[in-house]
């Protein structure tokens, strides 16, 4: 896969997995990998022997599959840790948590409530961390993402138009988009605006890369001529107490037949899942024929391994 997009950012290779933001120097050869491994063109057990732990505060069904899995398939093995069942749930500090993990596997993908405690495992870890889900972002989701939006239209000279609740993975998108040159539209009423920092900080990549970002909350505006059409849902693992003030916020958001029709005709349609149809999304447009969300959902798996090679590999 020739996907033409080494632009220089003047940093050094990544250690961690925390943002997408530690990719941009190795996204087209992240890409490149997770292709070669969906097409079976990586032979042999890259990373036989090799161990990750997988600890979990929340909830996860892609993200914890893809990366078991992957693990397997790369001749390596995954443990699933809950962080209940872990000391770390009854108080033990995650400096003790990291340096002990270190000591005995090869890497470590994290889904934490809070980011912070991601970064901070990071600090005290000389193994590699990888961010499966934070309040902020989820890179291993941006990435597989770029992997199916290639896949789908052949190259990222397309306009993303993500609409809903501008949280985790709309900020891990930015970076995406900002990276590989890609347009990319937030559409989303004022109070759901993405990370302030991230957009700061996406901004600056794309002025290198030509990408064109923009906020709007105006829906027809948005999704004009798009390429792409991303959802997430309106109410995010945590944020259960504001469910109805969030549905009620967002309802003119939805991703539906009518969204559709403002869109270039041979969109797409992407949602991270898990959806809740009737929400950000109905079912009849999961269903469609624009929906590409299955193939999405597989490219998790062919994304998460490439992370892994790139990470874990001797
Ligand atoms: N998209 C995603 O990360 O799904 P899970 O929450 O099921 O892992
Ligand atoms: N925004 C969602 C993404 C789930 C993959 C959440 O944080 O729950």
């Amino acid at each position: 896969m020739n996907l033409e997009i080494n632009e220089n950012f003047g940093v050094k290779l990544m250690k961690h997995l925390l943002s997408m933001e530690d990719a941009r120097e190795e996204v087209d050869e992240i890409l490149d990998l997770a292709g070669k491994f969906k097409m079976r063109a990586i032979p042999g057990e890259p990373l036989a022997k090799k161990s990750l732990a997988m600890i979990f505060e929340k909830a996860s069904t892609r993200t914890r599959v893809s990366f078991e899995v992957g693990m397997y398939q790369l001749g390596g093995n995954a443990l699933y840790l809950s962080s209940d069942d872990l000391q770390l749930g009854r108080g033990e500090i995650i400096e003790d948590t990291a340096r002990t993990m270190s000591r005995y596997v090869d890497g470590v993908m994290i889904r934490a409530i809070e980011h912070e405690d991601v970064l901070e495992f990071s600090l005290n870890s000389s193994i590699p961390v990888i961010n499966g889900l934070t309040n902020k972002e989820h890179p291993c989701q941006a990435l597989a993402d770029l992997l199916t939006i290639y896949e789908s239209k052949g190259s990222f000279n397309v306009t993303l138009s993500f609409i809903g609740d501008g949280n985790n993975v709309c900020n891990s998108l930015l970076f995406a988009s900002a990276f590989t040159g890609m347009d990319m539209n937030v559409v989303c009423p004022p109070q759901y605006k993405p990370d302030f920092e991230i957009v700061k900080k996406a901004e600056e990549y794309a002025e290198k890369t030509g990408s064109k970002l923009k906020i709007t909350d105006n829906i027809e505006e948005g999704l004009k001529d798009t390429d792409v059409i991303y959802t997430d849902v309106w109410v995010s693992m945590g944020d259960e107490a504001e469910a109805s003030k969030r549905i009620s916020d967002l309802k003119d958001y939805q991703v539906n037949r009518e969204a559709l029709t403002l869109a270039d005709p041979n969109a797409i349609v992407m949602h991270c899942l898990p959806a809740v149809r009737g929400q950000e999304i109905t079912e009849e447009v999961i269903n469609s024929d624009q929906s590409v969300i299955w193939n999405q959902a597989e490219n998790r798996l062919h994304a998460q391994k490439a992370i892994l090679y790139r990470l874990l590999k001797d």
